[in-house]
């Protein structure tokens, strides 16, 4: 289900009555909707405001209180035990997996070529999905092959299904809810993702075990939840219920945005053509189709500037909230404990004080200013809860569009496309992303 006008009309109060609106939501509930970075700068980087708002408890059936939502001593321990496991070396040995799901990608597109208009939105969806559970629970589901699977439908229902709680005001509370067609089909959709999820714990669990006893190291690509296996194994109390509440944690916030992101970026790049593929061209010369390396990706500057354009523009997360557990003293008031304040980074990043002209879409207002922009830029937030997968994104953002522009000339969909922009959870186009594509010659780039 796609709720439409949510961000529209949350943008016309933003830009009706200034950056920072009092919204009424229940005869004791308010809500603070910002786009004054005074307010992220005061929330986001300290640990007392840490706390989400009631909205993530939708999630919960699904991830548990995996680290997107849970909070106190929970979230801080398993974040201190979670953020290792993204580090660098790690996205290296991922770089593989980018790689081959974007050949299957570019294969799709292939089939594409005669159209003039393609919707790829669903593609990339796939092609992320696929990414996410090769790379955290080590194997693949293949949705890329078999989009009809119980699995990925499963994921679609649950994503419709909270995003109608989160909007719908009866389906807000669960003594009405349970009585509706969508708990149900909740029940069934989680059934399979859980089943899923233990299944293939277990499996890699045993592996582990064995080759532990037999003390030979496992030949093959460790997978996050490896690496969560091994504290557990080694006793660094991170329960099997646990795990799989971060597996499916990372399962959730690691397909969707990243879909959202690819796909804003190769609707931007088919309609900004100018120098999609110089940069390409310097880096890999006369061999355009061979694999990409982690210093191919460092080199791509211009690429960095024009992701960073495209979440400004189209931010994957439009929105995210806080709530407060104490009354908090700003600017010569007092903002009440319980209070709920909306993060809106959609409209932070439109706001003309911070970006000028800023509907107009210009990579090289990034140039040199690394750094200086912490809480008036923020597509991956920021501080202690900022987006702990904001590299992993990158990387492989910068993987599949870079085997993507090397494969094709993105042009423009015929006729002319407007995206319809909304929250659907993430941002997305709901008269879907539509580019056209024309092959490049696979040595020199050409077209
Ligand atoms: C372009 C892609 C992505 C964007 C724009 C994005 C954005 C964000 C944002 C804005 C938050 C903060 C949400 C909040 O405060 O409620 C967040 C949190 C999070 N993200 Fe991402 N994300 C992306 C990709 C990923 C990936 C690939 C992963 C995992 C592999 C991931 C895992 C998480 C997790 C686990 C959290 C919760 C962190 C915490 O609360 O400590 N994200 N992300």
């Amino acid at each position: 289900m796609i709720i439409l006008g949510i961000l529209e009309v949350l943008m016309s109060y933003i830009n009706n009555y200034g950056d920072t609106v009092r919204i009424k939501t229940g005869p004791k509930r308010q809500l603070l909707l910002t786009s004054n970075y005074k307010l992220y700068e005061l929330l986001l980087p300290k640990m007392e405001f840490v706390k989400k708002s009631m909205d993530y408890k939708f999630f919960q059936r699904w991830l548990g209180t995996g680290l997107l939502t849970s909070e106190g001593a929970k979230w801080k321990k398993h974040r201190q035990i979670l953020t290792p496991t993204f580090h660098f070396n790690l996205l290296e040995d991922f770089l593989e997996v980018f790689e081959s799901n974007s050949k299957i990608l570019v294969e799709e597109f292939k089939k594409h070529l005669d159209d003039t208009s393609v919707d790829i939105y669903r593609f990339v969806n796939l092609c992320t999905l696929d990414i996410i559970c090769e790379t955290t629970m080590g194997t693949s589901v293949k949705a890329q092959e078999n989009s009809d699977s119980e699995y990925v439908q499963s994921v679609k229902n649950m994503l419709d299904i909270i995003m109608g709680r989160v909007f719908t005001p009866h389906k807000l509370f669960d003594w009405i809810y349970f009585f509706t067609e969508d708990y149900k089909k909740e029940h069934k959709a989680l059934k399979i993702l859980h089943s899923h999820t233990w299944d293939v714990i277990k499996r890699r669990r045993v592996l582990y075990l064995d080759a532990l006893a037999k003390g030979v190291e496992v030949k093959q690509r460790k997978a996050l939840l490896d690496l969560l296996l091994e504290l557990n194994i080694n006793g660094q109390h991170l329960s099997l219920e646990e795990i799989r509440e971060e597996v499916d944690t990372f399962m959730f916030a690691g397909h969707h945005a990243t879909a959202s992101a690819i796909s804003f970026s190769l609707f931007c790049l088919a309609n900004h053509p100018e120098e999609q593929a110089t940069e390409q061209k310097n880096i890999f010369g006369n061999d355009f189709d061979r694999s990409v390396s982690s210093r191919d990706l460092k080199s791509m500057q211009y690429l960095d500037l024009f992701i960073k354009e495209t979440l400004r523009l189209y931010p994957p997360g439009p929105f995210y909230s806080r709530e407060l557990d104490h009354d908090v003293p700003y600017e010569g008031t007092i903002l009440p404990k319980g209070l709920t304040i909306t993060l809106f980074a959609y409209a932070l990043h439109r706001n003309p004080a911070y970006f000028p002209e800023p509907e107009k879409f210009s990579p090289s207002r990034f140039e040199n200013v690394d750094g200086k922009l912490p809480f008036i830029y923020l597509p991956f937030s920021a501080g202690p809860r900022n987006c702990i997968g904001h590299r992993f994104a990158v990387v492989e953002m910068k993987s599949v569009i870079s085997r993507i522009v090397r494969t094709f000339e993105l042009l423009p969909a015929i006729p002319a496309h407007e995206l319809q922009i909304a929250s659907q959870i993430v941002l997305i186009s709901t008269n879907g992303v539509r580019i056209r594509f024309k092959k490049r010659n696979q040595h020199t780039g050409t077209v």
